[in-house]
């Protein structure tokens, strides 16, 4: 095996600038997935994975799972990839999962290049949307597959994936894929490995372990059938807006501590033992305020900080649809607007429980404004946390490889952000699944002026491809 790799190693090397071209070729279609303007190149993003992994030799097949309504448009949903590279019995069979969709981005967001175009800095920074979350390391599973048939060396494994176009808009549709294709096309997955989120820190890289759900809120305030001049109906009417911005500021006071009633009564108690794993991680409030630009974090503590990412709930205020937003003056009373929120939520929270919560909280507050407006409050998405044991073998294989390529132990850590996905593998499929992250704590995911170091993409290419090989050698079911 070590000679396999250390080949390996050494093309990744001599072909950095290539998959480095390859990357900016994928960054150049804004497969933005909640654009209803930009489906085309979510879908033709979609094909490119598909035609490329084909040329190789994999075996691929296209789901389409059906509609879906965006902006009052009706859109066929992107392409859910399958595939299946190599199928030897005996090798072990891996699955991993990607997404080729991205967030939005507009140069006026403040980017300081085009965000379409992928920008290679002097201080290695690779520049565009998606470069991190989640191109590169989709690329990465591409380019190691490739780069061993290429020298002809032995793939470890067998392997499948599953790459889709909706993650950024709540994988629509996907779900039930897997759970059809549990037995078709997922049979005989021996582990899951992911690699969509990032290190702790700038310099040590991690295995991860643990993810929060999100559920998603609409809060929806409806007045008079139309807009109104606030000269001619200030005062007079009750205002969709005012009584919103009453609702929302009750969620969440401004130390992050949730205000609806009953919210923390799930929430697991922090273990002793589990103390122990916030000791000697790369983390630091210094770090963590020069990446925020200016220091605007909450806690002392730089455990408290880790603990309120990733091991208790939080409520985010993002927005409000049908508010006047644009620059200037409008003296307009808007109709009817939406407020839009989101929990993050941690074991042993249930969806269900909390849209109760949050449903029965906002209907008591409103009804004290004594307003005649009409409030709805909507869950438009409740996807579960998950939390795994870092002792699987799985994780073992992910660690060996994180030393061989940086020469150094993971980090084990959990993450504040939502894969839903990952517990759907675990729980239809049976096995373990591990997130193996490439890119960096500071690559700015769904921010402007995203990025991967051109280290974390190329060692990242090789840390794919050493993991498969320690899979393969290492006994998954003990
Ligand atoms: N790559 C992220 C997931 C992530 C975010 C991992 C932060 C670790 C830290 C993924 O693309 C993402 O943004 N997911 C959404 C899911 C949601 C739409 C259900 C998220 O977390 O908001
Ligand atoms: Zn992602």
């Amino acid at each position: 095996m070590a000679n396999t790799v250390d080949k390996y190693f050494d093309l990744v090397d001599q072909n950095q600038q290539k998959f480095i071209e390859t990357l900016r070729e994928v960054v150049e279609i804004p497969s933005v997935s909640s654009d209803a303007s930009k489906r085309g190149e979510v879908v033709r993003m979609g094909e490119w994975l598909q035609a490329r992994w084909e040329q190789l030799g994999a075996q691929c097949k296209r789901i389409d799972p059906g509609k879906q309504i965006l902006e009052g448009e009706e859109l066929d949903l992107p392409p859910v990839i399958l595939g299946q590279y190599g199928n030897d019995a005996n090798k072990k069979t891996v699955l991993v999962y990607g997404h080729y969709d991205v967030q939005p981005a507009l140069l006026e967001d403040g980017w300081a290049t085009d965000p379409f175009t992928l920008v290679e800095m002097d201080d290695g920074r690779l520049v565009g949307r998606g470069s991190t979350d989640d191109k590169g390391p989709i690329l990465g599973w591409l380019l190691c597959a490739e780069t061993h048939k290429q020298a002809g060396l032995d793939f470890p494994v067998n392997l499948k994936f599953c790459f889709e176009g909706m993650e950024e808009s709540g994988s629509e549709g996907l779900d039930a894929i897997i759970v059809d294709q549990a037995d078709k096309w997922f049979k005989g997955t021996d582990v899951v490995c992911i690699s969509d989120n990032y290190w702790l820190g700038k310099n040590k890289p991690c295995l991860t372990h643990g993810l929060r759900g999100v559920s998603y809120f609409h809060l929806q305030v409806e007045g008079p059938g139309a807009d109104l001049h606030s000269g001619v109906f200030g005062g007079t009417v009750h205002e969709p807006m005012v009584d919103l911005v009453h609702l929302l500021s009750k969620l969440v006071d401004t130390n992050g501590r949730i205000q609806i009633p009953g919210i923390y009564d799930q929430v697991m108690p922090v273990t002793d033992e589990e103390e122990l794993t916030y000791e000697n991680l790369e983390f630091s409030h210094t770090a963590l305020a020069t990446d925020l630009k200016h220091d605007v974090i909450i806690h002392a503590e730089e455990r408290d900080t880790l603990k309120h990412r990733w091991r208790y709930p939080t409520l985010s205020i993002h927005g409000v649809e049908g508010a006047f937003y644009s620059p200037g003056d409008k003296t307009v009373i808007p109709a009817k607007v939406k407020g839009k929120f989101s929990l993050r939520t941690v074991p042993n929270m249930e969806p269900k429980r909390v849209a109760e919560l949050v449903t029965a909280f906002l209907e008591k507050e409103f009804a004290k404004l004594g307003s005649k407006n009409r409030m709805r409050v909507i869950e438009t998405h409740g996807g579960r946390w998950w939390y795994s044991s870092p002792n699987h073998p799985n994780f073992v294989a992910g660690a060996r490889a994180t030393e061989l390529v940086y020469g150094v132990k993971p980090d084990l850590t959990r993450e504040g952000g939502s894969i839903p996905v990952t517990l759907t593998f675990e729980e239809n499929l049976n096995v373990n699944v591990l997130l193996l992250p490439m890119g960096a704590a500071d690559d700015g995911a769904h921010s402007i002026n995203e990025k991967i170091d051109r280290r974390n993409y190329i060692q990242g290419i090789k840390l794919l491809g050493a993991y498969l090989h320690e899979v393969a050698v290492t006994d998954m079911t003990a």
